[in-house]
């Protein structure tokens, strides 16, 4: 990598942040369209992402991607919003202007859906039935993935219960999805008949335990997605191709909400290739 003084600065904050494929994959796309220009890690607490933020806009970045666990604190900080971050009450991208002001972007939702339309066809989803475990900022993203894909249903089932009550009625007047609730004690009734099942909790991910759920209530030719995407192979996607569904990893996801985000850090629109995939794939030992 080589920088001139004029190079265009991004980064990703987050904490902790080593864990973040981010930086390879802006990297990537700098070495692939030859930009004078560098993407970096930003390990930053809670309590400093104000002044962190302040000081990165002060330094010329151009702005930052905000991952875990700094998302809504991200989106509380910005003067403005777009539709989906208003939305989701959540930033995963932050621009700075010229004019000091903060712009909150959210392109998780896009992200999840232009990986959903790539993998099963963009009107797989129209009139179907979507069963969504988490209640969390990543189940907030796919509510409205889901419903721009025309779920017709989406029903968000969570360890806690109230939690997935309360999102659900604080999005419904947002989508045109009837959105349920459900504790995870109700897990048979919440999937039955399901066309695609959507995991957005972090059950699964390395070092956490993986979710033990039966699949048999799910329709037989129902699609088994994971947002989890370390490992790549989850035991909840295992268990579902072993059971003859189709699967959808959460690696896709990660690539498709970079794209707006490297396009408004650099100004050009990056595209997601298989060599890229398999540069992340190989970052992730698979
Ligand atoms: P994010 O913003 O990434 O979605 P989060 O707000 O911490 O993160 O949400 C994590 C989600 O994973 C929650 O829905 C959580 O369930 P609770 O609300 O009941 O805590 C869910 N989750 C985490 N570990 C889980 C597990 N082992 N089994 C089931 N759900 C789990």
């Amino acid at each position: 990598m080589s920088l001139t003084g004029a190079a265009k600065l991004a980064g990703v904050v987050g904490w902790p942040i080593a864990h973040s494929l981010s930086p390879r994959l802006h990297a990537y796309w700098l070495a692939e369209y030859g930009i004078d220009g560098a993407f970096v890690p930003l390990p930053i607490r809670r309590e400093d992402l104000a002044a962190a933020l302040h000081g990165l806009r002060l330094a010329g970045f151009k702005g930052v991607n905000v991952t875990v666990p700094h998302k809504e604190a991200a989106f509380a900080i910005a003067h403005m919003a777009d539709a989906p971050a208003s939305a989701a009450g959540a930033a995963n991208l932050l621009l700075f202007g010229n004019d000091g002001r903060i712009l909150a972007r959210n392109t998780d939702s896009v992200g999840l859906s232009g990986h959903l339309a790539e993998s099963l066809g963009v009107d797989a989803l129209r009139g179907k039935t979507a069963v969504l475990l988490g209640a969390g900022g990543a189940a907030r993203a796919a509510i409205l993935s889901l419903d721009t894909l025309g779920a017709a249903q989406i029903r968000v089932v969570n360890r806690n219960r109230q939690r997935a009550e309360a999102l659900a009625a604080a999005l419904q007047s947002n989508v045109k999805a009837k959105l349920l609730a459900y504790g995870l004690e109700d897990w048979r009734t919440a999937a039955s008949g399901g066309d695609i099942l959507v995991n957005a909790t972090s059950a699964g991910m390395k070092g956490n335990p993986p979710l033990v759920l039966g699949l048999d209530p799910l329709k037989k030719d129902a699609v088994v997605c994971d947002l989890v995407y370390n490992p790549l192979e989850t035991d909840l996607l295992r268990t579902a191709k072993a059971h003859g569904h189709k699967t959808v990893d959460g690696l896709g996801m990660l690539l498709h909400q970079a794209v707006p985000a490297f396009e408004a850090f650099f100004g050009v629109t990056p595209k997601v290739t298989p060599g890229l995939r398999s540069v992340l794939e190989k970052a992730l030992g698979q």
